[in-house]
Protein backbone atom coordinates (compact mmCIF):
# COMPACT_ATOMS: atom_id res chain seq x y z
CA UNK A 1 0.00 0.00 0.00
CA UNK A 2 1.57 3.51 -1.11
CA UNK A 3 0.56 7.22 0.12
CA UNK A 4 1.87 10.05 -0.65
CA UNK A 5 5.44 10.65 0.95
CA UNK A 6 4.81 14.10 1.92
CA UNK A 7 8.17 16.46 3.50
CA UNK A 8 9.11 14.52 6.57
CA UNK A 9 7.91 16.08 9.43
CA UNK A 10 11.66 17.43 10.77
CA UNK A 11 11.73 19.65 7.33
CA UNK A 12 8.28 21.75 8.66
CA UNK A 13 8.50 21.09 12.42
CA UNK A 14 10.48 21.17 15.69
CA UNK A 15 9.86 19.11 18.31
CA UNK A 16 9.85 20.01 22.06
CA UNK A 17 8.56 18.30 24.83
CA UNK A 18 7.26 14.25 24.51
CA UNK A 19 4.37 13.76 25.67
CA UNK A 20 3.92 9.98 25.80
CA UNK A 21 6.03 7.30 24.52
CA UNK A 22 4.44 3.95 23.97
CA UNK A 23 5.55 0.60 22.41
CA UNK A 24 3.47 1.53 18.89
CA UNK A 25 4.23 5.19 19.13
CA UNK A 26 5.35 8.45 20.29
CA UNK A 27 3.46 12.12 21.11
CA UNK A 28 5.26 15.35 21.17
CA UNK A 29 4.50 18.69 20.84
CA UNK A 30 5.67 20.86 17.68
CA UNK A 31 5.56 24.19 16.11
CA UNK A 32 6.78 25.11 12.36
CA UNK A 33 9.99 25.91 12.46
CA UNK A 34 11.09 29.31 12.77
CA UNK A 35 8.08 30.95 14.31
CA UNK A 36 7.83 32.54 17.73
CA UNK A 37 6.18 31.05 21.02
CA UNK A 38 5.12 28.20 22.19
CA UNK A 39 3.82 24.67 20.11
CA UNK A 40 1.12 24.53 18.83
CA UNK A 41 0.71 21.46 17.40
CA UNK A 42 1.45 17.38 18.49
CA UNK A 43 2.97 14.93 16.49
CA UNK A 44 2.29 11.34 16.80
CA UNK A 45 5.08 8.99 14.92
CA UNK A 46 3.95 5.68 14.65
CA UNK A 47 6.31 2.56 14.68
CA UNK A 48 3.55 0.08 13.20
CA UNK A 49 2.94 0.57 9.61
CA UNK A 50 -0.46 -0.94 9.94
CA UNK A 51 -1.64 0.56 12.91
CA UNK A 52 -0.48 3.92 11.46
CA UNK A 53 -2.47 3.28 8.29
CA UNK A 54 -5.56 2.02 10.16
CA UNK A 55 -5.29 5.14 12.10
CA UNK A 56 -4.92 7.61 9.27
CA UNK A 57 -7.50 5.55 7.21
CA UNK A 58 -10.08 6.53 9.88
CA UNK A 59 -9.02 10.34 10.31
CA UNK A 60 -10.12 10.48 6.32
CA UNK A 61 -13.21 8.49 7.32
CA UNK A 62 -13.78 11.26 10.22
CA UNK A 63 -13.34 14.20 8.27
CA UNK A 64 -12.27 16.56 10.45
CA UNK A 65 -15.77 16.51 12.08
CA UNK A 66 -15.75 17.92 15.51
CA UNK A 67 -15.36 14.88 18.20
CA UNK A 68 -12.04 14.05 16.32
CA UNK A 69 -8.41 16.02 16.43
CA UNK A 70 -8.17 18.08 13.91
CA UNK A 71 -5.51 16.95 11.50
CA UNK A 72 -3.17 19.23 9.94
CA UNK A 73 -0.52 17.10 8.20
CA UNK A 74 0.05 13.71 7.25
CA UNK A 75 3.73 12.87 6.23
CA UNK A 76 4.72 9.15 4.88
CA UNK A 77 3.20 6.20 6.30
CA UNK A 78 4.04 6.69 10.17
CA UNK A 79 3.38 10.70 11.03
CA UNK A 80 0.11 12.47 12.23
CA UNK A 81 0.33 16.72 12.92
CA UNK A 82 -2.62 16.97 15.32
CA UNK A 83 -3.61 20.39 16.91
CA UNK A 84 -2.75 19.96 20.40
CA UNK A 85 -4.89 19.50 23.20
CA UNK A 86 -5.24 20.30 26.86
CA UNK A 87 -4.83 16.77 28.53
CA UNK A 88 -6.47 13.87 28.71
CA UNK A 89 -10.04 12.85 30.53
CA UNK A 90 -7.51 11.00 32.96
CA UNK A 91 -5.65 14.14 33.69
CA UNK A 92 -8.75 16.29 33.79
CA UNK A 93 -10.43 14.32 36.87
CA UNK A 94 -8.60 15.89 39.64
CA UNK A 95 -11.02 16.21 42.77
CA UNK A 96 -13.54 18.19 42.92
CA UNK A 97 -12.68 19.93 39.58
CA UNK A 98 -15.55 18.76 36.92
CA UNK A 99 -19.07 19.67 38.41
CA UNK A 100 -22.28 17.62 37.40
CA UNK A 101 -23.90 19.91 35.30
CA UNK A 102 -19.95 19.76 33.42
CA UNK A 103 -19.87 16.12 33.68
CA UNK A 104 -23.25 15.54 31.56
CA UNK A 105 -21.16 18.00 29.18
CA UNK A 106 -18.95 15.85 28.77
CA UNK A 107 -20.87 12.70 28.62
CA UNK A 108 -22.84 14.45 25.86
CA UNK A 109 -19.55 15.26 24.02
CA UNK A 110 -18.84 12.09 24.08
CA UNK A 111 -21.69 9.86 23.20
CA UNK A 112 -21.45 12.06 20.25
CA UNK A 113 -18.33 11.17 19.61
CA UNK A 114 -18.56 7.37 19.68
CA UNK A 115 -22.13 7.54 18.13
CA UNK A 116 -19.98 9.63 14.59
CA UNK A 117 -17.85 6.34 15.01
CA UNK A 118 -20.18 3.26 15.00
CA UNK A 119 -22.03 5.78 12.47
CA UNK A 120 -19.54 5.00 10.00
CA UNK A 121 -20.36 1.32 10.64
CA UNK A 122 -16.14 1.24 12.80
CA UNK A 123 -15.55 -0.21 16.39
CA UNK A 124 -12.60 1.90 18.02
CA UNK A 125 -11.52 -1.54 20.40
CA UNK A 126 -9.65 0.73 22.70
CA UNK A 127 -11.87 3.22 24.52
CA UNK A 128 -10.63 4.62 27.43
CA UNK A 129 -10.19 7.47 29.30
CA UNK A 130 -6.16 7.92 27.98
CA UNK A 131 -7.87 8.09 24.76
CA UNK A 132 -10.18 10.88 25.24
CA UNK A 133 -8.32 14.49 24.93
CA UNK A 134 -9.91 17.88 25.65
CA UNK A 135 -8.74 20.93 24.08
CA UNK A 136 -7.87 24.67 25.69
CA UNK A 137 -11.35 25.23 24.62
CA UNK A 138 -13.77 22.66 26.16
CA UNK A 139 -13.68 20.08 23.49
CA UNK A 140 -13.59 16.57 23.96
CA UNK A 141 -11.96 14.66 21.43
CA UNK A 142 -11.76 10.89 20.94
CA UNK A 143 -8.06 10.07 19.47
CA UNK A 144 -6.19 6.85 18.73
CA UNK A 145 -7.80 5.04 16.18
CA UNK A 146 -4.75 2.21 15.90
CA UNK A 147 -7.44 -0.84 16.75
CA UNK A 148 -10.38 0.25 14.66
CA UNK A 149 -11.98 -1.77 12.47
CA UNK A 150 -15.19 -2.68 10.64
CA UNK A 151 -18.23 -3.41 12.65
CA UNK A 152 -19.26 -7.34 12.42
CA UNK A 153 -15.76 -8.40 11.54
CA UNK A 154 -13.27 -11.04 12.95
CA UNK A 155 -10.22 -10.19 13.86
CA UNK A 156 -7.77 -12.82 15.04
CA UNK A 157 -7.13 -11.26 18.82
CA UNK A 158 -8.73 -9.53 21.32
CA UNK A 159 -7.80 -6.56 22.31
CA UNK A 160 -8.21 -3.90 24.28
CA UNK A 161 -7.19 -2.59 27.77
CA UNK A 162 -7.29 -3.66 31.24
CA UNK A 163 -10.67 -2.57 33.15
CA UNK A 164 -12.31 -1.40 29.92
CA UNK A 165 -12.75 -5.36 28.61
CA UNK A 166 -16.43 -6.88 29.07
CA UNK A 167 -16.60 -10.11 30.28
CA UNK A 168 -17.61 -11.76 27.02
CA UNK A 169 -13.89 -10.86 26.21
CA UNK A 170 -12.46 -11.81 29.45
CA UNK A 171 -14.68 -15.28 29.27
CA UNK A 172 -14.31 -16.46 25.81
CA UNK A 173 -11.14 -18.77 24.94
CA UNK A 174 -11.30 -17.73 20.73
CA UNK A 175 -11.83 -14.35 19.43
CA UNK A 176 -15.64 -13.07 19.00
CA UNK A 177 -16.85 -11.46 15.92
CA UNK A 178 -16.08 -7.41 16.60
CA UNK A 179 -19.30 -5.44 17.63
CA UNK A 180 -20.36 -2.07 18.69
CA UNK A 181 -21.04 -3.67 21.88
CA UNK A 182 -17.12 -3.40 22.60
CA UNK A 183 -17.63 0.01 22.80
CA UNK A 184 -20.67 0.33 24.24
CA UNK A 185 -19.50 -1.87 27.43
CA UNK A 186 -16.09 0.40 27.75
CA UNK A 187 -18.20 3.94 27.23
CA UNK A 188 -20.31 2.71 30.00
CA UNK A 189 -16.46 2.53 32.11
CA UNK A 190 -16.21 5.69 30.69
CA UNK A 191 -19.51 7.25 32.20
CA UNK A 192 -19.08 5.56 35.53
CA UNK A 193 -15.80 7.39 35.64
CA UNK A 194 -16.96 10.75 34.17
CA UNK A 195 -20.17 10.85 37.08
CA UNK A 196 -17.79 9.37 40.12
CA UNK A 197 -14.20 10.60 39.45
CA UNK A 198 -13.32 7.22 40.89
CA UNK A 199 -10.19 6.67 38.24
CA UNK A 200 -9.66 2.89 39.32
CA UNK A 201 -13.29 1.82 39.01
CA UNK A 202 -12.19 -1.46 37.26
CA UNK A 203 -8.58 -1.29 37.01
CA UNK A 204 -7.00 -3.43 39.38
CA UNK A 205 -3.78 -1.63 40.66
CA UNK A 206 -0.22 -3.41 41.59
CA UNK A 207 -0.14 -5.18 43.85
CA UNK A 208 -2.69 -7.30 43.04
CA UNK A 209 -3.32 -10.73 42.79
CA UNK A 210 -6.54 -10.57 41.11
CA UNK A 211 -6.74 -11.19 37.55
CA UNK A 212 -9.39 -9.41 35.39
CA UNK A 213 -11.78 -12.17 35.07
CA UNK A 214 -11.51 -12.93 39.06
CA UNK A 215 -12.19 -8.47 39.61
CA UNK A 216 -15.07 -8.83 37.41
CA UNK A 217 -16.88 -11.99 38.84
CA UNK A 218 -16.47 -10.54 42.06
CA UNK A 219 -18.13 -7.14 41.07
CA UNK A 220 -20.60 -8.32 39.34
CA UNK A 221 -20.77 -12.69 39.68
CA UNK A 222 -20.96 -14.78 37.53
CA UNK A 223 -22.68 -14.36 33.89
CA UNK A 224 -25.12 -17.11 32.86
CA UNK A 225 -27.49 -18.15 30.22
CA UNK A 226 -27.48 -18.96 26.51
CA UNK A 227 -25.33 -16.06 25.10
CA UNK A 228 -22.55 -16.78 27.72
CA UNK A 229 -22.66 -20.68 28.13
CA UNK A 230 -22.49 -21.33 24.59
CA UNK A 231 -19.10 -18.91 24.39
CA UNK A 232 -16.25 -20.93 23.67
CA UNK A 233 -13.88 -21.42 27.54
CA UNK A 234 -17.47 -20.78 29.42
CA UNK A 235 -17.74 -24.67 31.41
CA UNK A 236 -13.91 -23.94 32.70
CA UNK A 237 -14.85 -20.67 33.76
CA UNK A 238 -17.94 -21.97 34.90
CA UNK A 239 -16.20 -24.20 37.44
CA UNK A 240 -14.75 -21.93 39.31
CA UNK A 241 -16.98 -18.67 39.02
CA UNK A 242 -20.61 -20.65 39.43
CA UNK A 243 -19.93 -19.67 43.47
CA UNK A 244 -20.28 -16.63 42.60
CA UNK A 245 -23.81 -15.27 42.35
CA UNK A 246 -25.11 -13.61 39.11
CA UNK A 247 -25.30 -9.97 40.73
CA UNK A 248 -28.09 -7.61 40.29
CA UNK A 249 -25.65 -4.57 38.73
CA UNK A 250 -28.60 -2.05 39.51
CA UNK A 251 -28.26 -2.50 43.01
CA UNK A 252 -24.57 -2.09 42.86
CA UNK A 253 -24.47 0.79 40.90
CA UNK A 254 -27.07 2.46 42.78
CA UNK A 255 -24.36 1.27 45.82
CA UNK A 256 -21.22 2.88 43.96
CA UNK A 257 -23.25 6.01 42.83
CA UNK A 258 -24.61 6.89 45.77
CA UNK A 259 -23.66 10.43 45.90
CA UNK A 260 -25.88 10.28 42.02
CA UNK A 261 -29.67 10.64 41.17
CA UNK A 262 -31.22 7.34 39.50
CA UNK A 263 -30.87 9.18 36.09
CA UNK A 264 -27.28 8.25 35.92
CA UNK A 265 -27.43 5.21 37.36
CA UNK A 266 -29.81 4.22 34.52
CA UNK A 267 -27.66 5.72 32.17
CA UNK A 268 -24.24 3.92 33.00
CA UNK A 269 -26.70 1.07 33.59
CA UNK A 270 -28.10 0.97 29.87
CA UNK A 271 -24.03 0.18 29.15
CA UNK A 272 -22.63 -1.86 31.58
CA UNK A 273 -24.94 -4.96 30.43
CA UNK A 274 -23.64 -8.50 30.85
CA UNK A 275 -25.05 -9.30 27.43
CA UNK A 276 -23.63 -7.57 24.65
CA UNK A 277 -27.13 -7.32 22.60
CA UNK A 278 -28.66 -5.42 25.61
CA UNK A 279 -26.11 -2.69 25.93
CA UNK A 280 -27.79 0.60 24.23
CA UNK A 281 -26.23 2.68 21.27
CA UNK A 282 -24.43 5.77 22.08
CA UNK A 283 -27.04 7.37 20.17
CA UNK A 284 -30.07 6.30 22.24
CA UNK A 285 -28.08 7.63 25.42
CA UNK A 286 -27.61 11.39 23.77
CA UNK A 287 -31.35 11.45 24.77
CA UNK A 288 -31.45 9.78 28.18
CA UNK A 289 -33.63 11.69 30.98
CA UNK A 290 -30.20 12.52 32.93
CA UNK A 291 -29.46 15.28 29.98
CA UNK A 292 -33.35 16.55 30.35
CA UNK A 293 -32.91 17.05 34.02
CA UNK A 294 -31.52 18.98 36.80
CA UNK A 295 -28.54 19.88 36.69
CA UNK A 296 -28.90 20.05 33.19
CA UNK A 297 -25.71 19.92 31.04
CA UNK A 298 -23.40 23.02 30.66
CA UNK A 299 -23.39 25.06 27.98
CA UNK A 300 -19.97 24.61 27.61
CA UNK A 301 -16.24 23.66 29.81
CA UNK A 302 -15.49 27.23 29.75
CA UNK A 303 -14.93 27.39 33.72
CA UNK A 304 -13.53 23.44 34.46
CA UNK A 305 -11.28 24.33 31.79
CA UNK A 306 -10.16 27.94 33.38
CA UNK A 307 -10.12 25.91 37.20
CA UNK A 308 -8.01 23.41 35.52
CA UNK A 309 -5.43 25.44 33.72
CA UNK A 310 -5.13 27.44 37.33
CA UNK A 311 -4.50 24.17 39.22
CA UNK A 312 -1.60 22.57 36.57
CA UNK A 313 -0.44 26.12 36.12
CA UNK A 314 -0.31 25.65 32.54
CA UNK A 315 -1.15 28.67 29.84
CA UNK A 316 -2.90 28.14 26.74
CA UNK A 317 -0.72 27.97 23.41
CA UNK A 318 -1.42 29.99 20.74
CA UNK A 319 -4.05 28.53 17.85
CA UNK A 320 -2.42 27.34 15.31
CA UNK A 321 -2.39 29.16 12.37
CA UNK A 322 -2.78 26.34 9.04
CA UNK A 323 -5.23 24.92 6.54
CA UNK A 324 -6.81 21.42 8.02
CA UNK A 325 -4.67 18.52 5.70
CA UNK A 326 -6.59 17.79 2.57
CA UNK A 327 -6.73 14.09 2.74
CA UNK A 328 -8.09 14.29 -1.15
CA UNK A 329 -4.30 14.63 -1.36
CA UNK A 330 -3.50 11.03 -0.49
CA UNK A 331 -2.37 8.78 -3.11
CA UNK A 332 -5.69 7.30 -4.65
CA UNK A 333 -4.78 3.43 -4.24
CA UNK A 334 -4.28 4.40 -0.71
CA UNK A 335 -7.19 5.89 -0.68
CA UNK A 336 -9.13 3.48 -2.38
CA UNK A 337 -8.17 0.67 -0.02
CA UNK A 338 -10.87 -0.36 2.95
CA UNK A 339 -11.33 1.08 6.16
CA UNK A 340 -10.90 -0.95 9.62
CA UNK A 341 -8.11 -3.20 8.23
CA UNK A 342 -7.62 -4.52 11.92
CA UNK A 343 -9.93 -7.80 10.91
CA UNK A 344 -6.44 -9.65 10.97
CA UNK A 345 -4.33 -8.52 13.40
CA UNK A 346 -2.52 -10.58 15.61
CA UNK A 347 -2.57 -9.38 19.49
CA UNK A 348 0.09 -7.04 20.63
CA UNK A 349 1.81 -6.48 23.45
CA UNK A 350 1.09 -3.54 26.45
CA UNK A 351 1.38 -0.58 25.67
CA UNK A 352 3.43 1.42 28.07
CA UNK A 353 3.80 4.93 28.13
CA UNK A 354 3.03 6.83 30.58
CA UNK A 355 0.93 9.40 29.12
CA UNK A 356 1.07 13.39 29.33
CA UNK A 357 -0.72 15.84 27.83
CA UNK A 358 1.16 19.05 28.17
CA UNK A 359 -0.05 19.11 31.83
CA UNK A 360 3.35 21.05 32.79
CA UNK A 361 3.85 22.69 29.82
CA UNK A 362 4.31 26.70 29.91
CA UNK A 363 4.78 29.64 27.92
CA UNK A 364 8.34 28.38 27.55
CA UNK A 365 7.62 24.75 26.45
CA UNK A 366 9.59 23.91 29.41
CA UNK A 367 8.81 21.21 32.06
CA UNK A 368 7.49 17.54 32.34
CA UNK A 369 4.24 16.45 31.03
CA UNK A 370 4.08 13.11 32.24
CA UNK A 371 0.65 11.67 34.40
CA UNK A 372 0.86 10.67 38.25
CA UNK A 373 -1.74 8.36 37.52
CA UNK A 374 -1.14 4.72 36.70
CA UNK A 375 -0.28 2.85 33.41
CA UNK A 376 -2.70 1.32 31.54
CA UNK A 377 -1.85 -1.92 29.82
CA UNK A 378 -3.33 -2.29 26.25
CA UNK A 379 -2.79 -4.13 22.93
CA UNK A 380 -3.19 -3.02 19.26
CA UNK A 381 -5.13 -5.55 17.52
CA UNK A 382 -4.18 -4.79 13.83
CA UNK A 383 -1.97 -6.90 11.52
CA UNK A 384 1.72 -5.68 11.30
N1 LIG B 1 -3.24 16.00 20.05
C1 LIG B 1 -2.82 15.74 21.30
N2 LIG B 1 -2.68 16.73 22.21
C2 LIG B 1 -2.24 16.49 23.45
N3 LIG B 1 -1.90 15.26 23.90
C3 LIG B 1 -2.02 14.22 23.05
C4 LIG B 1 -2.46 14.40 21.70
N4 LIG B 1 -2.46 13.20 21.09
C5 LIG B 1 -2.04 12.31 22.00
N5 LIG B 1 -1.77 12.91 23.18
C6 LIG B 1 -1.28 12.26 24.42
O1 LIG B 1 -0.55 11.11 24.06
C7 LIG B 1 -1.16 9.94 24.61
C8 LIG B 1 -1.03 8.80 23.63
O2 LIG B 1 -1.67 9.12 22.39
P1 LIG B 1 -2.40 7.98 21.55
O3 LIG B 1 -2.83 8.55 20.26
O4 LIG B 1 -3.44 7.36 22.41
O5 LIG B 1 -1.18 6.96 21.32
P2 LIG B 1 -1.16 5.35 21.42
O6 LIG B 1 -1.78 4.90 20.15
O7 LIG B 1 0.27 4.94 21.48
O8 LIG B 1 -1.92 4.96 22.65
C9 LIG B 1 -2.62 10.33 24.90
O9 LIG B 1 -3.15 9.58 25.98
C10 LIG B 1 -2.47 11.78 25.28
O10 LIG B 1 -2.12 11.88 26.65
MG1 LIG C 1 -3.78 5.53 23.27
Amino acid sequence: MSIVLRTSPEDKYETSIELYKGKYSSVCTAKLKNSPGESTVVIKRNTVSNYSLNEIKTYKQLNNSEQFLKVYDVCGKYTLVFERCMCNLEDLFMPQLVYPEEQKNLALQFLSGLNAIHQKKLVHRDIKMRNILMTYDGILKICDFESVCDNDSFPTSNIGTRGYKPFEILISTSTLPVTYSLDLWAAGVILFKIFTQNRKFLTPSPPCDETDIQMMTRMFGCPTGPYYESLPGYPEYYKWASSYKKNNIRENLVDWMSAHTMCEVDLVEKLLQLEPSARCTAFELMNAQSFFVQPLPSVNLKEAIKRYMQATKITRPPPHKAELFDFKTLNPNYSKSSSGTGTSGTSGTGTSGTSGTGTSGNSSGSGTSKSSSQQESGQKGVKK
